[in-house]
């Protein structure tokens, strides 16, 4: 047997394995061209005298030590063999070698062939997804750490944003809910924050949320709240040109500045560096950051996660943004592992650096 990279030129070898292998949920030959061009996914075929029998599919997101399984696949002439087994062994092997820590992956609950394989080669059961599949059928996930690691804790909540503008709102609300399991976790909560929260205008498309917003609103429903920035006045100002837009945005950051104040929001000028992250984690602090997505999708846009634990290598993130298109769902972005020198990087916003957290803790 041979293990060799997927190239270009076996596309129609792999359309065939996907239709010998999988009776729904193919990746589409479309998709399979996408993958084949791409650089970045780990991509390895097992082939015998010439003939291709199987493959393994890996993902790698960048700025994480996150790989996924996306898929493998034996042809029937070859299951039971051996073959899966080793094409696993291929992938994690250049996993490692790509830095990544952690594998994710999905699986039918019903295919117990692949269920015993990724189990026995020590993938744990870390969450299940009903009606997952086109037919409707239920997915489990399943995860394995390329060294010991952070054990991800147990029903942590996950809410993708709904809308481009609500990353703010939907961070917010995985750490409120966290704290306080009677808090909703729900559009109309999403979008009431956003509403609460929102700077108005931004450069281009309908206002994020600020910082001093989110933490106003924070504060409302009762949490001890503080804000550490870079600087206390209005955030991305000077990114916008319009002196329309600056005039209105000053008067909303003007007003969320005088709630925090009535609403007892400790604003800092602080950096946070990760002794303080590690400290206030410690003291049940729930940390929301911001980042620039420049480091995850080469999109440059300021980004709020909720940062969820940290241990000697990496910081844990739950990121809302989920998005098919660059082929990241619930999976990769609850507990997403990124290494603590990335973080750093990850955690500042354009050519000023800037910097912000709100941190939420129930009283
Ligand atoms: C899942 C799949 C990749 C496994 O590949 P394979 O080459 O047949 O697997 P291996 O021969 O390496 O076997 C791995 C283990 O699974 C076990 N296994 C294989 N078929 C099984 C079955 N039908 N039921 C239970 N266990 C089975 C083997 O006994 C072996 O375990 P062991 O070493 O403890 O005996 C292959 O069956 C396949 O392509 N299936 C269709 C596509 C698919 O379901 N892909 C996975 C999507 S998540």
């Amino acid at each position: 047997m041979h293990f060799r990279p997927a190239v270009p030129a076996d596309l129609d070898v792999l359309n065939q394995l996907e239709l010998d292998c999988f009776d729904s949920d193919r990746i589409s030959p479309r998709s399979m061209r996408r993958f084949l061009k791409r650089s970045s996914p780990i991509f390895r075929l097992a082939e015998h005298d010439g003939e291709v029998l199987g493959y393994g599919l890996l993902l790698c997101h960048k700025g994480t030590s996150l790989a996924r399984l996306y898929s493998l696949a034996v042809s029937p002439r070859a299951q039971g063999q051996g073959l899966g087994r080793q094409l696993m062994a291929q992938l994690e092997q250049a996993a490692e070698v790509a830095e990544r820590r952690f594998i994710r992956l999905e699986v039918r609950t019903d295919n117990a062939a692949a269920i015993h394989l990724y189990q026995s080669q020590g993938y744990k059961i870390i969450g299940k997804r009903a009606g997952y599949y086109e037919d409707g059928g239920d997915a489990l996930c399943l995860e394995k750490r390329l060294h010991p690691a952070h054990p991800q804790p147990e029903n942590l909540p996950f809410f993708s944003q709904t809308t481009p503008f609500t990353c703010g709102p939907a961070a917010l609300m995985m750490a409120l809910h966290h704290q306080d399991h009677g808090r909703p976790l729900d559009r109309n909560e999403e979008i009431q924050l956003w509403r609460e929260a929102t700077t108005v205008y931004m450069t281009t498309g309908l206002g994020g949320t600020s910082p001093f917003g989110l933490a106003a609103a924070a504060a409302r429903r009762g949490f001890e709240v503080a804000v550490w920035a870079s600087h206390l006045d209005v955030p991305f100002l000077s990114s916008v040109r319009s002196a329309h837009k600056r005039d209105v945005m000053t008067l909303v950051h003007e007003s969320f500045i005088n709630e925090c104040a009535q609403l007892q929001v400790e604003l800092a000028v602080k950096q946070l560096t990760l002794p303080d992250i590690r400290r206030l984690l410690d003291e049940g602090w729930a940390l929301l950051v911001l980042i620039s997505t420049w480091r995850l999708n080469r999109n440059k846009a300021p980004h709020w996660v909720w940062l969820v634990s940290m241990d000697d290598d990496h910081a844990y993130l739950n990121d809302p943004d989920t998005d098919e298109e660059y082929d990241r769902r619930d999976l990769d972005n609850l507990f997403m592992p990124v290494r603590l020198d990335e973080l750093n990087a990850l955690t500042r916003y354009g050519q000023q650096r800037y910097r912000a957290s709100v941190m939420v803790r129930r009283r």
